[in-house]
């Protein structure tokens, strides 16, 4: 079961700042609001997540294993929300998981990216999946372009099985596509967000391609859930852990740095920094007046960033809230030999175990950062499993939306992204910009008189 160690986010004599028990409790009205408001919003359909662990993957498992054997990469076209929960559990278990199959992400448009991908890969043993909810990212269409254009001129007989595409069960052009090519298709459910919906199809399908145990990822989304079913507060790891972060907000700690002791997990910190920015980085509060609020999140890597950012994170400015992730068995180890068993400078380390030094120094920086009086928490995975990937993503899904309730935003909408994507579509050309087109005209060319 997933740890939640919130000890050194309290006040203590040596976290000054902390937030002491009687802040919590007082902020009970509060919790319970927000979970009125989760319950509501349930009952409205639109927190699908929730529910995801009762789906049926067996249209899923059943694709995989009907999958032409000779398959062993999937590549990944996609963005966001629909790309980098695929990266991360891709990552997190494929070396633990001892994965079959491998998954890659091309989740850009850098063309040497995907130049790199593409001499990676043999193309006779690859599938691509193309994911988008909307399926109208421009990011995402010229990767789908450039690919299926590929595989017609490669594959002109068997092209279509060689890509599916993931998107909404009715809208959007691709469904058209879908139907006139016969690509195999997976849908995105109406009722979750892009960002949350790496336990839908987008993350599942290839997820069940290389080899990972959705049934028990979904088992540890399910059990993180019932933990998390009440606003019992101090067994509710999600609220309590979104109301301490809530409560640092507000004392000026708009830093939240995740810093997994693994680097199996290191893209979950990115797929969280996506959750957490997108959902709570907001202008607005729901009555609509002008908040400006968010906190940002940032990744860090232990213990390569000890060496690094620690010395800003313990002596700079004190407005961070540290996340630690854990695992306290690999299944992959290494013994340190004793190799100079004379020399005091390393024989220390002769035969102690890599994961007892990793875990080591993990202790050392939170004992570091607890003395300078900068909070941090723990999570700990007894060892990196589906079962516990599961509960991590539900506990950050709750606590995000949790979260965004205390701060009294909406945590399901982005709409500071809009305004980047209709740029983008007014200079590429695209059919009804032409006003927001001449209006990035007269700015370029203001800006350029400046700059002359
Ligand atoms: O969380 C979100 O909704 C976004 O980050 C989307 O996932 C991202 O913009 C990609 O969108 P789409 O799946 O429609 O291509």
């Amino acid at each position: 079961m997933l740890r939640f160690d919130h000890q050194n986010l309290l006040y203590s004599p040596m976290i000054r700042c902390g937030i002491s028990k009687e802040l919590v409790e007082n902020l009970m009205p509060a919790v319970i609001n927000a979970h009125q408001d989760i319950a509501h919003d349930r009952s409205r359909d639109i927190l699908g997540f929730y529910d995801l662990p009762e789906q049926d993957i067996r249209p899923i498992t059943d694709f995989s294993s009907r999958l032409d054997a000779r398959f062993d990469t999937m590549v990944v076209l996609g963005i966001g929300g629909s790309a980098l929960g695929n990266k991360a559990l891709f990552s997190a278990l494929r070396t633990e998981g001892q994965l079959p199959r491998k998954v890659l992400v091309y989740d850009n448009v850098d063309p040497v990216f995907l130049t790199e991908i593409l001499d990676a890969i043999d193309l006779d043993r690859t599938i691509f999946n193309v994911i988008t909810k909307s399926g109208t990212t421009a990011e995402t269409m010229a990767a789908y372009m450039i690919v299926a254009d590929l595989l017609r001129r490669r594959y002109p007989v068997d092209y279509a099985r060689r890509l599916i595409v993931t998107t909404d069960k009715e809208k959007g052009f691709l469904r058209q596509v879908i139907a006139q090519e016969g690509y195999p298709s997976f849908v995105v459910p109406d009722n979750v967000g892009g960002r949350f919906s790496v336990l839908t199809d987008v993350g599942l399908v290839s997820s069940a391609f290389a080899g990972i145990d959705c049934a028990a990822l979904l088992a540890g989304a399910g059990s993180m859930r019932d933990r998390c079913r009440d606003t019992e507060i101090w067994s509710n790891p999600a609220y309590l852990n979104g109301l301490l972060h809530y409560l640092y907000m507000r004392a000026g700690k708009n830093i939240s740095v995740m810093m997994p002791y693994c680097n199996a997990l290191y893209d979950f910190a990115d797929w969280y920094r996506q959750l957490w920015a997108e959902s709570l980085g907001k202008r607005y509060d729901r009555q609509g007046r002008e908040i400006f609020v968010g906190q940002t999140p940032v990744k860090a890597l232990g213990t390569t960033d000890q060496h690094s950012q620690i010395q800003l994170y313990a002596e700079g400015p004190n407005d961070k809230v540290v996340t630690f992730l854990t695992v306290n068995h690999f299944s992959h180890d290494h013994i340190i030999p004793d190799l100079h068993p004379e020399r005091e400078e390393v024989n220390y380390l002769g035969g102690k175990r890599l994961s007892e030094l990793l875990n080591v120094e993990r202790t050392a920086t939170e004992i570091a950062l607890t003395k300078a009086g900068r909070p941090n928490a723990n999570l700990v995975f007894d060892r990196l499993d589906a079962f516990s990937i599961g509960e991590f993503i539900m506990l950050y899904e709750i606590q995000t939306v949790f979260t965004g309730k205390l701060l009294n935003i909406n945590p399901l909408d982005q709409p500071g992204v809009e305004a980047g994507k209709i740029a983008t579509y007014a200079m590429m050309g695209k059919p009804g910009f032409e006003e927001e087109l001449a209006g990035i005209r007269r700015y370029l060319s203001e800006r350029n008189q400046l700059t002359d």
